[in-house]
């Protein structure tokens, strides 16, 4: 009795040592019997699962495995088990007690009894999920960089070419001639067919390298609105909006989240070709409540809704890549813009999505607690009554020529340099009342280096700043740079005549 007393002792001490130690492996483990039904677990898989160990034993596999027919693997598992006992590792999803679904490898391997019959089976769940989202992030961050040196290269000159076409363009409707109303009439078609392409090198330029945008602190509100009306205007398409007027402010470059607005909405529009409404929400995210995916912070959460057609959900995962597109027309471009300019913005952009119900589209973006500052409308009417002398900087000569007839039609004398040694000899020998620097110049000094030295030469030198590339960090950082303006190639006569009052 005696012994039989301490043999149970022993028996009920090995169970407590063999429960503690599973419990002990922070990875979920269970064990079953050969026919698949639970026998125990660890603490770890009672966590993971939600799940108690009482409620677990006696239950099937496919039980737990919630779906099953999204899971060939668990089954040829229960198949296998009966005749031939064997040791597997398998890539399977579960769904977490959460609801979200789980990308898990489960590792097995055959229990035998003292005679070395096998009795069941025991196993751990290794979850994948977070290792396969940041695989597949990697994946298309790849994608986009090696698109961005192309883009980058090909958009650059690009640039310089649209400068001279508009350039010409605006001077050719202010000479104007004969048959006036019909030249107009042509030469702002022209101008049209610029401001397009321009568009479009703006677009590729987003993939380039290095390129920090030129961010300003707004509210998000104004630009949501004009950018929805104008994407719509003429559309079969409504809209609707709910924003805060607490709204928090963000640090954005505005063109450039204009564009993920506008990439967004016009997708929305197309996939409601019988008409709709596309609802546009804002709110404030407070620290607390920011997802996994996001530095711990205050955000600003756009949602766009429509009430469009869907995307597949085996479609959802390429959506963002470039050139991925359903669309007899489309380009595939419009997203893995969206994409990257919310990269560089520190924010986060996805997509959910049901079939013939519609589309959510999500995007993050940092919020700041500045008051946001008034911006002035853009004047659209040229000075004509500049005074003064200004040097032009710039290694290709078809631009220095254009340049050079605006500012001498807005009033000012030029004189022109080929990089920058030429303009800070030509500055040491006469004085200038501005200057306009390219910022790079290939085989020479380009206008970082140059403003460097002719600042030295003049402390109140009055430096504007121009590039193809809005999104190198002198474009949004130029005063720290020593510059008093900065323009954007291609840019119009407005543009310029503005510029060039500001500084001057
Ligand atoms: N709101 C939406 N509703 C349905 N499908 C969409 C929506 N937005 C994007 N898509 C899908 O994503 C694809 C990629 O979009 P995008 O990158 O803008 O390229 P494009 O519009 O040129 O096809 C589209 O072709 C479409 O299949
Ligand atoms: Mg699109």
């Amino acid at each position: 009795m005696a012994e039989n007393k301490s043999y149970s002792r022993y028996v009920q001490e090995q169970l407590h040592l063999f429960q503690t130690l599973i419990d002990r492996v922070p990875s979920p483990i269970f064990y079953k019997d050969i026919w698949g039904c639970y026998l125990g677990c660890n603490k770890a898989f009672e966590e993971y699962l939600g799940i108690t160990r009482e409620e677990l034993v006696g239950q099937n596999e496919i039980d737990i495995v919630k779906d099953p027919q999204k899971n060939p693997l668990h089954s040829a598992i229960s198949l296998d088990i009966s005749g031939h006992p064997s040791s597997g590792k398998y890539e399977t999803s579960i769904r977490h007690p959460d609801g979200t679904e789980r990308i898990v490898i489960i590792e097995e391997a055959p229990m035998t009894d003292l005679n070395g019959i096998a009795i069941g089976f025991v196993g751990a769940i290794n979850d994948i999920t977070e290792i396969r989202t940041s695989e597949k992030e990697r994946m298309r961050v790849d994608k986009l960089e090696s698109l961005g040196v192309l883009a980058g290269g090909i958009a650059h000159d690009f640039n310089n070419i649209l400068t001279m076409i508009l350039g010409n363009i605006s001077l050719a409707k202010i000479y104007g001639g004969v048959n006036t109303d019909k030249l107009q009439h042509l030469l702002e078609s022209a101008e049209q067919a610029v401001e397009r392409a321009k568009d479009l090198t703006r677009q590729l330029l987003t993939f380039s390298k290095g390129g920090s945008p030129v961010k300003k602190i707004v509210s998000i509100q104004g630009l949501l609105k004009n950018v929805t009306e104008f994407t719509l205007a003429g559309k079969n398409v409504r809209s609707a909006f709910d924003v805060p007027p607490d709204l928090l402010t963000v640090e954005i470059d505005e063109n450039q989240i204009g564009q993920v607005i506008g990439n967004i909405i016009l997708n929305a529009q197309q996939a409601m070709p019988e008409g709709g409404t596309v609802s546009i929400k804002a709110e404030n995210i407070l620290s607390s409540n920011v997802n996994g995916a996001l530095i711990k912070g205050n955000y600003v959460k756009i949602s766009i809704r429509d009430q469009g057609i869907g995307i597949p959900e085996e479609y959802l995962d390429m959506i963002f890549d470039p050139y991925f597109t359903t669309k007899e027309k489309g380009s595939g471009l419009g997203l893995s813009i969206c994409y990257s300019i919310i990269k560089k913005h520190q924010g986060y952009i996805s997509a959910e999505s049901m079939l013939g119900i519609g589309t959510t589209f999500v995007v993050y973006l940092p919020a700041v607690q500045i008051q946001h500052e008034v911006k002035g409308q853009a004047e659209t009417t040229v000075v004509m009554n500049g005074k003064g002398k200004i040097l032009v900087m710039d290694d290709e000569e078809p631009i220095r020529s254009i340049v050079g007839d605006i500012l001498q039609y807005l009033g000012y004398t030029v004189d022109f340099a080929n990089n920058g040694d030429d303009a800070v000899n030509l500055y040491v020998s006469q004085s200038y009342d501005a200057v306009i620097l390219d910022l790079t110049i290939p085989g020479g000094m380009g206008g970082k280096e140059t403003i460097k030295r002719l600042r030295e030469i003049d402390p109140a030198i009055k430096a504007i700043v121009s590039s193809g590339y809005s999104n190198d960090p002198i474009m949004s950082d130029y005063v720290a740079y020593g510059f008093k303006g900065v323009i954007v190639k291609p840019y119009t006569i407005y543009e310029i005549s503005n510029v060039l009052k500001g500084v001057m």
